[in-house]
């Protein structure tokens, strides 16, 4: 398996950034908004290639995020996703594998919020669940996230951290998690 290119988002051509929309509205069967696409721009893309066709996908952006009451720089996990018809041969593993090291050099923490297809991957990694009450730094104020606890998880990436804390992410369109 060739190792996964890893870019930030203005180095990329048009045609990749296009090509990594395609891929995810496909591996989500339709279900990737625009705002999900949003979401992943702007910080670093892994990229899965086989020969020209782009096979897998995710992303690693900076979130800002409250552990408690304390400030942290956060690597948040988007957009994974594998052609459906290149599941189950350690593409998303080794996308995964990229964005860690990407949390472990560059944040405190590394987090993303999981679909159910997405859990059993994250789990046999070494993703832990965020046990802590989760929230949302709104324009009126921190608002629970009641919907997404035990739906967010957590890679350590130097920072000691109590997963039993509150959790806050800071504010965006779509879905904060
Ligand atoms: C989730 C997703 C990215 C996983 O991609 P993948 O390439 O199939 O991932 P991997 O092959 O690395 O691992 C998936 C499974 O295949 C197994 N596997 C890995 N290498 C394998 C191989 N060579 N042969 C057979 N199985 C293998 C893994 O053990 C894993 O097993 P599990 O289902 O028990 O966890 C993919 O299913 C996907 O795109 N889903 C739709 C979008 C989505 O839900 N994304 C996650 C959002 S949070």
């Amino acid at each position: 398996m060739t190792a996964p290119q890893v870019a930030h988002t203005s180095q990329l051509p048009a045609s990749t950034l296009a090509a990594s929309r395609a891929l995810l509205d496909d591996a989500f069967d339709g279900e990737f908004a625009d705002a999900d696409w949003a979401h992943t721009l702007g910080g670093m893309h892994v990229l899965v290639w086989e020969g020209d066709a782009l096979i897998g996908h995710a992303a690693v952006v900076q979130r800002g995020m409250l552990l408690g009451e304390r400030p942290v720089r956060c690597g948040y996990v988007e957009g994974v996703g594998v052609r459906a018809d290149r599941r189950g041969r350690g593409h998303g593993g080794a996308l995964m594998a990229a964005c860690e090291r990407i949390v472990e050099r560059a944040y405190d923490l590394g987090a993303l919020s999981t679909s159910e297809e997405g859990a059993g991957l994250y789990l046999a990694r070494g993703w832990r669940i965020w046990q802590g009450p989760t929230s949302v730094l709104a324009p009126g104020g921190i608002a629970a996230t009641p919907e997404e606890d035990g739906g967010v998880f957590y890679w350590e990436a130097g920072l000691p951290l109590d997963p039993t804390e509150p959790l806050t992410c800071d504010w965006r369109g779509g879905d904060v998690w």
